[in-house]
């Protein structure tokens, strides 16, 4: 039988061979992390529509944190949470989700369970601790309006507020099919205008300072590290392309179903359109569980598994 997912991740991460002094509970830990990561691989697998919205609202959440000096531990957990916040959206319906026109009453409310949705998943995993919050609570605003609790800013945790300013840009300055996205200068204005009554005003204005500077252009309109968002010419910047796709390899519009050849373009792979449609086997969701082994291993090498498995074992106590 071949391998599953987490295995592949485990036997990169804790390969036979390695001698390093792990503790067994360090190894369970990063393969508890990885089992999160892989979770909402699978949610950005299905809609890559949304063209690496999870990867980005983890990286600006990441920048925050850092800009805010939180210590490391705090960032990396901040930065998963980041990556996990929208993990109920797999319980939207497509029709809703992809929905061109504005949404009735109706079905903004089923909108509106995602993050009670992600608390379900999640229930019950280890690891569920470090980043419920993050989930459950993204869409709370300080003056009391947000959902699903409708909580206050001093009853927001803080990671909560971060993801919640940074999930809020990344939508405002995201093209989909329907909409361009908006003009940074626009995005940062509508941030700074919302200031402690949409969005937390400390993490509201380093996210201002950080775009204001640049510090997001490497992020934004990305879907990866050095991996822009392509153009499908029927659709717009809908294209989300991972930097292990090899030249040559086909790639589709999940939205038109447009079919791409990957060019490589000296800096950056760029795509261009064969004049064909993707059939639909072409256009089924493709699971790679090597490219998501290898991407979650990079992650969980980069957090800090000893500071973290603190963290969560004062979580869980709470
Ligand atoms: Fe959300």
């Amino acid at each position: 039988m071949s391998m599953n997912i987490i295995e592949r991740v485990s036997q990169l991460l804790h390969p036979a061979e390695c001698t390093e002094d792990e503790s067994e509970a360090e190894i369970r830990f990063s393969q508890l992390l990885a089992s999160l990561m892989v979770m909402a691989w699978f949610v950005e697998a299905r809609d890559p529509y949304t063209g690496g919205h999870l990867w980005r609202v983890s990286q600006y959440a990441r920048l925050l944190a850092e800009a805010g000096k939180l210590d490391s531990a705090e960032v990396a957990r901040i930065s998963l949470g980041g990556f996990l916040h929208d993990l109920g959206k797999i319980g939207v319906p497509d029709a809703i989700l992809r929905k061109p026109a504005s949404l009735s009453d109706e079905e903004y409310a089923v909108i509106k369970t995602h993050p009670e949705m992600g608390m379900h998943m999640l229930a019950g995993h280890p690891l569920a601790g470090l980043i419920k919050n993050a989930v459950y609570l993204h869409h709370e605003r300080p003056d009391g309006l947000g959902y699903p609790r409708g909580l206050t800013f001093e009853n927001i945790p803080l990671e909560a507020r971060i993801v919640g300013v940074c999930d809020a840009f990344d939508a405002m300055t995201s093209h989909r099919p329907y909409r361009a996205g908006m003009p940074l200068e626009r995005a940062l204005g509508i941030v700074s205008e919302g200031l402690g009554r949409q969005f937390d005003p400390n993490f509201g204005r380093l996210l201002i300072e950080l775009g204001e500077t640049g510090q997001l252009d490497h992020i934004r309109g990305h879907s990866d590290d050095g991996i822009p968002l392509l153009s499908c010419p029927m659709c717009g910047p809908t294209l989300a392309i991972r930097r292990e796709q090899l030249p040559g390899e086909h790639v589709y519009c999940r939205n038109c179903g447009g079919e791409f050849v990957l060019v490589d373009d000296e800096r950056a792979l760029s795509a261009e359109p064969t004049g064909r449609c993707g059939t639909p086997t072409d256009l089924q969701t493709v699971v790679d569980e090597v490219l998501i082994a290898r991407s979650v291993e990079t992650a969980v090498r980069a957090m800090p598994a000893r500071e973290l498995m603190q963290r969560q074992l004062s979580a869980a106590r709470v």
